[in-house]
């Protein structure tokens, strides 16, 4: 039977208390890394926290949460250095964190621009950069950056979202350029379609939801585990050789 092993493996995910970081923390513990995983601290979430880390305790995974706002540099740079006295390794970090207010181009504030440029790109510099150090050390990293498929049609619903994510895929060619041959290989997963919350803001009725479903050809919706299943093959020795690509999980519907 083929595995995805991550045994002994230390894995950090940004944004990972639900939806798509939620199910990524829990199939990393699941394939055996030792996963941290932060969220905002919302009471609104809390429960959520609580019960994804004793599913995984439960099933004698090991993973644990920090409060992290994720915009916050110092906060994110404190939190990696006192992982790194804690593991003295960071095998794999994953960017999670997004936020999507739809509206109008033109009634963006400048608040508004510079607030969800921070959530959605801001947030994986200030991780990237705080790993990276560590991660040459070791002469061995992976960093993958969940994008969105807005990228390729600009269907997000917000520009200052929609040129965050492009953002990110801007960073993740840096650091293919840069950093690969110093044993750190980087990728970016777009999402497309994922029924989580976030999807279910912009498409919550029963009607809104079944035209969606007819624009993708898979003729479903995706789920958490689409992506989280791509990520724990890419941090596995199965990714060896996969670097530099941003990986669209769409079930079709950008070609449709
Ligand atoms: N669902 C889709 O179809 C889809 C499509 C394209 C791209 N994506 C991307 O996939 C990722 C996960 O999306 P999702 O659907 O799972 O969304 P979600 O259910 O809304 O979860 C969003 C995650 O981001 C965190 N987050 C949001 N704002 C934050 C902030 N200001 N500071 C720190 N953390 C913050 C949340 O933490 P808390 O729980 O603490 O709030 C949560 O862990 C996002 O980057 C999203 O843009 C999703």
């Amino acid at each position: 039977m083929l595995t995805i092993d991550l045994q002994d493996k230390t894995a950090l995910v940004i944004g990972g208390s639900r939806g798509i970081g939620a199910e990524i923390t829990r199939t990393l513990c699941r394939a055996g890394a030792s996963t941290l995983f932060t969220h905002t601290g919302n009471s609104k979430h809390q429960n959520q926290v609580s019960s994804l880390l004793k599913e995984i305790h439960d099933a004698g995974g090991t993973a644990e949460a920090e409060v992290l706002q994720a915009c916050d540099s110092a906060a994110t740079t404190r939190l990696i250095q006192k992982l790194t006295s804690k593991w003295s390794r960071i095998d794999l970090l994953v960017c999670n964190v997004g936020q999507n207010l739809a509206q109008p181009a033109e009634n963006v504030t400048d608040e508004g621009w510079r607030k969800f440029i921070d959530i959605n790109l801001s947030s994986a510099f200030y991780a990237v950069r705080a790993v990276l150090p560590l991660m040459m050390a070791s002469k061995h990293g992976r960093i993958i950056l969940i994008g969105s498929s807005v990228v390729y049609d600009g269907g997000g619903g917000a520009i200052d979202y929609a040129a965050g994510k492009a953002g990110l895929a801007g960073m993740m060619a840096y650091l293919t350029r840069n950093y690969a041959r110093k044993g750190i290989l980087t990728n970016i997963i777009h999402p497309c379609v994922i029924e989580t919350d976030l999807l279910k803001e912009r498409y919550g009725t029963p009607e809104k939801k079944q035209k969606l479903i007819e624009q993708v050809p898979a003729g479903r919706l995706g789920q958490p585990r689409d992506i989280a299943g791509l990520v724990a093959y890419l941090a596995s020795s199965w990714g060896d050789f996969i670097c530099g690509q941003a990986i669209l999980v769409d079930g079709g519907r950008t070609i449709f």
